[in-house]
């Protein structure tokens, strides 16, 4: 069941997606060598809930914290914690979802902090465009594979690899629902986009090969041969003629 979100719904979204946004900004902020994951996790989760929102992974399935935080070789799902302290020459994906008045808005970004090797900066980059190529084909009407297809396209030019086992999502009163959304897949296959889903595009993209690997927290994903995972999401709303990019940042032009 993919729901098509009325106009309230819609105006909804925009205020949790505002907020999910401002949220992730606001924590980006404190993104500096030394922070640990936890500091970052509690700053934002205050920010939240001062906003009269719920971080929307704390007690999720049993997620115990507010956001994930995702260090280098770390795919997604990181559990913020007080001894993995940030670095100079780190990557860090910090993942936000807020619920407020019963909608949900969802986005992350990777950081880079400090210096970074050329390579580390190519990874962060083209995983980015990949998420905005991917934004570029939705539209009514357009099947939701084409999403998938342009995003393992510009990873496999670059020679990177797309993660599988996890993908985008519808969202709305739920955190996860239909349709999923692929990073990877054929033109022309699967889902015809409507007018009024909305949904998240949530590449994540490796330097080596595509395979992760569950730590024995049971939520930690990492690679499998430990090579660094970048990743970016926006909540997206399908329009009229195209898309609104929910979780879009003030001077981002996608
Ligand atoms: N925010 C993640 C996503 O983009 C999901 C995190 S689930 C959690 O879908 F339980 F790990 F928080
Ligand atoms: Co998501
Ligand atoms: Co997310």
């Amino acid at each position: 069941m993919i729901f098509i979100k009325s106009k309230r719904e819609i105006e909804l979204m925009r205020k949790t997606c505002a907020l999910a946004r401002d949220a992730l900004l606001f924590v980006g902020e404190y993104v500096t060598p030394g922070v640990t994951t936890e500091k970052l996790n509690q700053l934002c989760h205050d920010y939240i809930t001062e906003r009269g929102a719920i971080p929307s992974p704390l007690n999720y399935h049993g997620f115990p914290k507010s956001i994930c935080t995702s260090l280098n070789e770390v795919i997604c799902h990181g559990i913020p914690s007080e001894k993995h302290i940030v670095r100079d020459g780190d990557i860090l994906n910090i993942d936000v979802t807020t619920c407020l008045d019963g909608f949900h808005g969802d986005t992350n970004m990777t950081f880079i902090v400090g210096e970074v090797a050329p390579e580390v900066r190519k990874l962060v980059e083209v995983t980015y465009e990949c998420l905005k190529e991917g934004i570029h084909q939705v539209r009514p009407g357009a099947r939701i594979g084409n999403i998938g297809a342009v995003i393992l396209k510009l990873a496999s030019e670059n020679n990177y690899s797309v993660v599988e086992e996890y993908c985008g999502h519808g969202i709305g009163r739920a955190f996860h629902e239909e349709p999923q959304v692929l990073h990877y897949g054929k033109r022309n296959t699967g889902v015809v986009l409507k007018e009024g889903m909305t949904f998240t595009i949530e590449p994540m993209i490796n330097m080596g090969e595509k395979h992760c690997e569950l730590q024995k927290d049971k939520w930690t994903v990492l690679t499998s041969d430990r090579s660094l995972s970048a990743q970016f999401e926006h909540t997206i709303l399908v329009t009229g003629d195209g898309y609104e990019v929910l979780t879009l940042r003030p001077g981002e032009v996608i």
